[in-house]
């Protein structure tokens, strides 16, 4: 079997060093430049404008979807949108619960806190978010035996925006102290052409739209992967033309780095066609398909699925991962005769 790479890959959507510095000029700082995920969007405008009428702080928010749709830009735009100071923290860097206590002591009124991937916190930590985003305060027990004494500390009125890829990941009763829950999905490939121009107008790259268009519909609807496709798309441009992004150039410059026509990469295709060669299309349990391909489940599931399932090319049905026929002749197989009995689309 073949190795897998999945994060050093220009198409993955986790970030990788370059894209997410909090000065990366190409991070929209305002709803009206924020392009696509209407829902989401007119809904916390309002929200937002709500609680600046009323001299609040905004509910806490839950965003949720597949990585690299933009929520860590979210949580920036709302707190710009609000006129407050951003705070930014992930699950698994707060260790313990003086981590969290001390972070939280720290907020002016009004702060936004932004937790990525808030489901890896410990339960420990948990404990302490729970008094924090309901009553702003947090209790602290101090020294032990007859020396213990116990702190009710009142905090700052903040809103926890709070980032996962799946909301179910998350404990009920966290989830439930959540006033405001946003999924974000796929963009379309206008909606990343739109990014696309957008980011190129500002790196001072000249793209046609057609060359725009290329890019976007091979970014598996993820902005960052659109974003890091046209950077490497204009390193082509700029050697081997005029440093135009057009159609050709940009097609080429795709096929150079083994993307295809749908976005998907040499290991995109390898997984697809491990569940062909090896499981007759399917059904696959998940655990097996990734002990096959060498990767985790979860990664798996959250960051390589989605785009999958889009496009209609994998279906998650209760006794395993079913590989579709349109994937099967993107791959270039053979499509078995029905008597065959070789692989049964559902
Ligand atoms: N860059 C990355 N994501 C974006 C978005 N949703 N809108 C505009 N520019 C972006």
């Amino acid at each position: 079997m073949e190795d897998f790479d999945f994060e050093n890959r220009i198409v993955s959507p986790t970030e990788i060093m370059g894209d997410t510095d909090s000065d990366n000029p190409l991070r929209p700082r305002s709803l009206d430049d924020y392009i696509g995920q209407e829902k989401a969007k007119q809904n916390l405008a309002v929200y937002i404008e709500a609680a600046k009428q009323r001299n609040e702080s905004l509910d806490h928010v839950l965003l949720y979807g597949p990585p690299g749709l933009g929520k860590t830009t979210l949580s920036g735009i709302i707190a710009n949108e609000l006129g407050v100071n951003l705070r930014i923290t992930s699950g698994p860097a707060i260790e313990k619960p003086g981590d969290l206590a001390a972070i939280l002591t720290n907020l002016n009124e009004g702060d936004v806190l932004f937790i990525d991937e808030i489901h890896r916190i410990s339960r420990a930590v948990e404990e302490i978010l729970y008094p924090a985003m309901e009553d702003f305060a947090i209790d602290i027990v101090t020294g032990k035996g007859q020396m213990a004494a116990a702190y009710h500390l009142p905090l700052p009125h903040f809103t926890l925006v709070g980032a996962t890829t799946r909301a179910g990941q998350l404990t009920a009763p966290l989830r439930d102290r959540f006033g405001v829950t946003l999924r974000l999905e796929l963009y379309t490939p206008e909606e990343l052409a739109r990014i696309v121009t957008r980011s190129a107008s500002i790196l001072g790259i000249k793209i046609e739209p057609d060359g725009a268009l290329e890019i976007a519909s091979r970014s598996r609807g993820t902005p960052r992967i659109a974003n890091r496709m046209l950077k490497r798309v204009r390193d082509f441009a700029q050697v081997m033309s005029d440093g135009v992004i057009t159609l050709p150039t940009a097609q080429i410059a795709l096929e150079r780095l083994e993307i295809d026509e749908l976005g998907l990469d040499a290991n995109d295709r390898r997984m697809l066609s491990a569940i062909v060669k090896f499981y007759r299309g399917g059904p696959v349990g998940l655990e097996t398909l990734a002990a096959a391909i060498g990767e985790e489940a979860v990664t798996i599931e959250d960051v390589i699925e989605p785009y999958l399932m889009q496009i209609g090319f994998l279906n998650r049905t209760p006794r395993g991962r079913c590989i579709t026929k349109a994937a099967c002749l993107h791959l270039g197989y053979h499509l078995p005769s029905a008597s065959d009995g070789q692989i049964k689309f559902e």
